[in-house]
């Protein structure tokens, strides 16, 4: 199993302001970050919270990519967190290519994580999260999530993932001559 630090995230309360910020800092410490920028919006499957998010994308696959996020409407509960305590890192994210097992070892060796079930953005089912709370990782949450492929702006599937054997063979039908 791999596991890299994927992406920071930043809650912010405008994610545009935010995006002209973050792209003017990394134009000029790290010019890499803003060759790939993904985009992202839906409703978490669980507390239905609608965000939109962008991230500046590492280079390096297992590199640490930066996210900012915004809530995509009012009235939900991120609006109280930015109201009380303004913008801030909201979580640090692990991905692995093999999203349950990740899952089943925090747990096995008694690390809280705080859904019973993993998440998910609505517009992306196979995209799953969970969270380590933010009391035992001292601030952030840490988001432990399922690896994924850059693509365009998007974020896809990796073939790669233990769960995607039936895409890699698709590919490899597709792709591979005999
Ligand atoms: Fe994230």
């Amino acid at each position: 199993m791999g596991i890299h630090i994927d992406h920071i995230s930043l809650l912010v309360s405008d994610l545009d302001k935010a995006y002209e910020d973050w792209e003017h800092i990394l134009s000029v410490l790290s010019p890499e970050h803003t060759i790939s920028v993904t985009r992202g919006e839906g409703k978490d499957d669980v507390d239905g919270t609608p965000m939109e998010w962008v991230t500046f994308q590492n280079q390096d696959p297992t590199g640490v990519s930066i996210q900012l996020w915004s809530p995509a409407e009012p009235g939900h509960w991120p609006d109280k967190v930015l109201a009380k305590k303004g913008e801030y890192v909201h979580h640090i994210a692990f991905c692995s290519d093999n999203f349950d097992k990740m899952i089943d070892d925090c747990r096995e060796a008694d690390i809280p994580l705080v859904l019973e079930e993993p998440s998910n953005p609505n517009t992306q089912p196979w995209l799953k999260w969970n969270f380590i709370s933010p009391e035992k990782a001292h601030g952030p949450l840490i988001e432990l999530a399922t690896r994924y492929l850059a693509g365009g702006e998007n974020w896809l599937p990796h073939p790669g993932n233990a769960e995607n054997s039936e895409l890699l063979g698709e590919l490899e039908d597709r792709f591979v001559a005999e």
